[in-house]
This record gives C-alpha cells, structure tokens and sequence, in this order.
C-alpha cells in the first residue's frame, strides 16, 4: 500500500503515525487532505536508522551522530538540514527536514520491509488529541485512511522528543519523554531551550492536542472546588484528577490519571478522548507537578487548554 501511495497507519512507541511514501508528493498530500493539515506544516520522516536517515539530511553534525547512536531507535526527533531527497511538502517548504527511527517492532519491521522513508504525522485530525490505539485512529479517520497496522497500546503515550540541530547550537523544540536533561548529558552541552520558561499567557501558544470540551487546568483544591461550583451552575464537569478523592458528586464524570509521570503520560490521550465522550460542559485537570519528568506533559496540558476559558470564566 505504501508503494502505491496508500496511507498507512502504523504504531510507533510514542503514538500512532499516518505514513505514507515520503519520496511520492501525491502520497504525502493525501496526509494533509485526511488530516485537515495546513500545508506548511512540515512531517517527521520515518527511517529504520541512521543510515537511512542520510538519505534525507545533507549535513549530519556531530551531535547527530551522537544522539542518534545514543537514542535510536526510540522517541526522539532530530531536526537537520534537508537533502535534496526531503521534497517541499515533507519540510513545509523550509530548509530543514525532521528525521525519527521509532522503536516500536511493527514500525520497525514495516520500515525495513518498505525501505524508505515514511512520512508521518500523529494519526489525528489537525490540533486534535493524539491516538494511542488502533482503535483511536480508525475512529478518527474510518475509511479514509487504507491501512491501520494494529500494535496495541503505544507504550509511551505522548510525541517524540524534538531537537533542532540544524543551527549552530542544539535547541529543544518539543519536550517529550527523553527529557533535556538526557539530551544535554549526551551531548555533553547544554541545550537551548526553546520558551520552556518564558510566561505562558493564555491563547498565546498554538492551541494543539485538544479534545473538543474546552479544558481548563486547576490545582489541586481548586479542581474540586470548582467542580463543586459548576455543578451549582447546573453545569456538569469531567475531571482528570492526580491526588484529590472522587467527591460524591452526582454527575460527575472522574478518571483517576496514575500518579507516575510515566503511567500518566501513557494514558494521558486516552484519558482526554473518554473525558471528552463524556460531553460534559468543561474537562478539568488537576494540575501535575512542576519538576523536570513531567515536563512534556505539562507542555502537552498547557496546549489542550490553550483557547479555552480561564476557571473563573467558566
Ligand atoms: O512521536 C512522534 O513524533 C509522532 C510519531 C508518529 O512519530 N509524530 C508526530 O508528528 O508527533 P506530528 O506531525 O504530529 O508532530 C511533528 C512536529 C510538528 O510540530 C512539526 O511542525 C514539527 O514536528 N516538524 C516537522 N518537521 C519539522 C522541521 N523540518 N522543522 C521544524 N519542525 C518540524
Ligand atoms: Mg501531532
């Protein structure tokens, strides 16, 4: 199906990708068309390992080197400057292609049977919540989309890790579940980061990975209290809470998310879409720590509730 420029969507450690045959632009399109992905957007290349990824880059530093062999294959995204290979759709029509060599068997299997690169976004419409199932992405997309290799669970459960070497100095793009820290201590130095610190106003960041009830995030207390206050309202509420207990509220739709950053991360997409089903009137998310593990989750977090009302404009 790839080779006749099918789309195929295929599971990856992180979450699920639709693929198609990144060197066919027709191919490529129908990502775009099924997704409702702007054609600016560039997607991540598939490959089996770092050879492969030579085909795409026409410079591969140092510090690619190093953390390809440090990290690949696994969840990390690496961000070069393209060959002539890596057509203008694949990069959005800049200068930089993104390369990744999943871990997950299927993916790795379906990459040395094809033997070239695979073109793969998350296999979920435009800003929407990522898929973590088979089951996610033939709900999201049914017959739009060939094939759908079915590889359970993803095990990590949220997107890549995405470093830019393509400049001078490494930056991180995208946290993820190789934190910056690993990065840093492969690359022996510090990385740049891209506005992980700067204040986040609301409606500033690119609102991404979003269920469709607006999501808003509260801290502990806070989450309940404001539960409690919507149910007043008349309104009723979906909470994804951490620490607080299932108050006896009638109504209330509750998913206890598991206290780990990893168990959290794996479950998070899942936990969004069946909140999300519930067809409440707001998600609330009681709001993880701050410490560096749960980094890409936050950030994922930060994104769902970006464009929604703040709690006390609900
Ligand atoms: O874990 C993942 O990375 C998953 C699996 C399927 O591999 N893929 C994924 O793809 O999350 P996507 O398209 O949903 O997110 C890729 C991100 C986008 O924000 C895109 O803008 C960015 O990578 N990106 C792709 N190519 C780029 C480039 N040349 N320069 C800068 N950013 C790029
Ligand atoms: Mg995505």
């Amino acid at each position: 199906m790839l080779r006749a420029g099918g789309l195929v969507a295929f599971p990856t450690e992180t979450v699920y990708g639709l693929g198609a045959d990144a060197s066919n632009p027709e191919a490529v399109r129908k990502i775009f068309e099924v997704k409702g992905r702007p054609a600016t957007h560039p997607v991540i290349v598939h490959v089996a390992d770092a050879v492969q990824a030579a085909t795409w880059a026409r410079e591969i530093p140092e510090a690619a080197r190093r953390l390809a062999q440090r990290f690949w294959p696994g969840p990390l995204t690496i961000i070069l400057k393209r060959a002539a290979a890596a057509g203008d759709l694949v990069t959005g029509g800049q200068d930089t292609v993104a390369l990744r060599a999943p871990s997950h068997p299927v993916a790795q299997q379906l990459l040395a049977r094809f033997g070239g690169g695979i073109a793969a976004p998350s296999a979920n419409r435009h800003g929407r919540v990522s898929a973590t199932t088979a089951e996610h992405v033939r709900r999201e997309f049914g017959a739009a989309v060939d094939c759908v290799l079915d590889g359970g669970e993803a095990r990590i459960g949220i997107e890549s890790t995405i470093v830019d070497l393509s400049g001078g100095q490494a930056v991180l793009l995208r946290p993820g579940w190789i934190t910056g820290g690993q990065i840093e201590a492969a690359l022996g130095t510090p990385l740049a980061a891209r506005d992980t610190d700067a204040p986040r106003a609301p409606g500033t960041l690119a609102a991404h990975y979003a269920p469709q009830t607006p999501l808003v995030l509260a801290e502990g207390d806070l989450a309940l209290e404001l539960a409690v206050s919507l149910k007043r309202q008349g309104k009723r509420a979906a909470v994804l809470a951490l620490s607080t207990r299932q108050p006896p509220l009638e109504g209330l739709v509750w998913v206890a998310a598991p206290p780990d950053a990893d168990g959290y991360a794996h479950a998070l997409y899942a936990s969004l879409r069946r909140l999300d089903e519930a067809g409440c009137d707001v998600i609330i998310v009681e709001r993880p720590p701050q410490s560096p593990e749960w980094a890409a989750i936050n950030d994922r977090l930060a994104r769902a509730a970006a464009g929604s009302p703040a709690p006390d404009e609900i």
